[in-house]
């Protein structure tokens, strides 16, 4: 089938790639001409596992770069809107580029179209585009429109599109919901995966994905719930290591517990930080601005979201707890994105903390394999960059770690030991068991676990402050 995918951020791009790699004919279309160029030279714009092989495969063949969407509109069946909905002051996604987009499509058609709504968008906006498109002069006969949410994740956003849990189609026209089945046909049927050059299976993906056809209101729900929801273990396991720091209990212990109850799950119940990113943060934002509207209060949003900034000052506290005073001194920071595994370093808890850390005169030296560059459009003051983790450990006072990069979990810790000034490690990512840290002689602080203390005698060396780590 032809499809044109409007917008290539992290969506459109993966997309459509991802439509291209189960056979389809695609064009992205994007208002941004320098991105388009350097798409039609073979660079990669973000740090995507698989996109590059997969660009790399269809480019020019069954993928196509285009800045003129009144022609891709005309060359395909189908036209995904994928471009950005950021967060107005008020927590509202702005969706003035979907109205835009949706604009321009109503003056292109030259046939029956399926619009499909891929951006995040909350419930009633296949209502309004169908709206604004008609005010546009598209007869509603030429066109439907069909809600489509995305599911991936940044840095696995591929194997997300291509190994989903499941597939949701929300829409209100038969005609439309069988062209949007079509196109997801080689997944649902299975067809893909049993082609060679087939991208690997991940281990947890159970092929093939689940179809779930809903109405297109129900699909737009479905998507800022998911969020929503998925923030809420966060917060929820967040606050249960608060209370596991303050009895002494062990929060690894205790998610694996509760995990382990199938109808809990393990997934997205790991303490830590905080969770940041594009798109938590704004869609509990999102779904807040729509609950007041429909006229139900939602306090428990509320409360995830502020779970979830304690939890940065409760880390800062801990800083402080092995440190005592912080101006002046030298800190090796590992990790800038917002997670492991990419490069983004929107609404990342890091730059937050190292913002915080700055405030109080620090000074900093942070590793990060991939978000540097995007980092150092964030920060400014007392921040260097190492080359590598050791790099950022020389002479520094304590080593914190803010980001889940695997590389970060296999450190060689007598190497690490013998750079730093002193051995103290406060990691927000609970990458280390205690025991290890133990072993190795460290002053270790974690989430929801007791601080692993120096041995007898190298705490003299420390100016440690007993009181605030009670
Ligand atoms: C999230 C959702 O997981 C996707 O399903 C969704 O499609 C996407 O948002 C979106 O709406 O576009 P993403 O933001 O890429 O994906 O990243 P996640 O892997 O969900 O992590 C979000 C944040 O939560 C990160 O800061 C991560 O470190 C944190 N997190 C995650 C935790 O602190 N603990 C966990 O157990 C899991």
């Amino acid at each position: 089938m032809k499809i044109a995918v409007v917008g290539s951020g992290y969506v459109g791009l993966v997309a459509a790639a991802c439509f291209a790699e189960i056979g389809h004919e695609v064009i992205c279309v994007d208002n941004d001409d320098e991105k388009l160029a350097a798409l039609d030279r073979g660079e990669t714009p973000i740090h995507e596992q698989y996109l590059p092989e997969l660009l790399a495969r269809h480019r020019g063949k069954r993928l196509e770069f285009s800045c003129s969407l009144p022609d891709a509109v005309r060359a395909s069946s189908a036209v995904y809107i994928a471009v950005g909905t950021p967060p107005l002051a008020s927590g509202d996604a702005d969706l003035s580029y979907v109205e835009t987009v949706a604009r321009e499509i109503a003056h292109s058609l030259n046939g029956y179209k399926v619009v499909v709504e891929k951006s995040t968008v909350p419930v009633y906006t296949s209502q309004w585009v169908r709206r604004v498109m008609q005010l546009a002069g598209a007869s509603s006969s030429d066109f439907d429109v069909v809600s489509n949410p995305e599911f991936l994740r940044e840095g696995t956003a591929v194997s997300d599109f291509l190994f989903p849990d499941r597939i949701v189609i929300g829409a209100d026209s038969e005609r439309a919901s069988e062209i949007v089945q079509k196109i997801y046909a080689p997944l649902a049927l299975g067809t893909y995966y049993r082609q060679s050059a087939s991208i690997p299976q991940p281990a947890k993906a159970e092929v093939p994905p689940r179809v779930l056809v809903t109405s297109a209101k129900s699909a737009e729900l479905i998507k800022h719930a998911s969020n929503a929801f998925l923030a809420l273990k966060i917060s929820f396991i967040n606050a249960v290591a608060n209370i596991c720091e303050a009895v002494d209990a062990d929060i690894e212990q205790v998610a694996l517990g509760m995990g382990t109850d199938s109808r809990i799950g393990k997934r997205f119940l790991r303490a830590g930080i905080g969770y940041g990113g594009s798109c938590f943060p704004k869609d509990v934002a999102a779904f807040r601005s729509v609950a007041r509207e429909c006229g139900y209060e939602f306090p428990m949003l509320d409360e995830i979201v502020s779970v979830n900034e304690e939890q940065r000052r409760r880390f800062l506290k801990k800083v402080r707890t092995a440190l005592w005073t912080l101006r002046g001194k030298r800190l090796a920071v590992l990790g800038l994105s917002y997670k492991g595994g990419t490069d983004d370093v929107r609404e990342s808890p890091a730059i937050e903390i190292i913002r915080s850390l700055l405030r109080e005169q620090c000074s900093i030296v942070a590793y990060d394999p991939a978000a540097v560059d995007r980092a150092r459009q964030e920060l400014a003051g007392d921040v260097t960059y190492a080359e590598d983790p050791y790099q950022a450990a020389v002479g520094a006072d304590a080593l914190l770690i803010l980001t889940d990069w695997e590389e970060f979990g296999t450190l060689d810790l007598l190497r690490l030991k013998s750079l730093l000034r002193y051995p103290i490690i406060v990691d927000g990512r609970n990458l280390y068991s205690r025991e290890v840290m133990h072993k190795h002689g460290f002053l270790y602080l974690s989430v929801g676990r007791a601080t692993t203390e120096l041995a007898p005698g190298a705490a003299s060396a420390l100016k440690l402050n007993r009181k605030s780590d009670s």
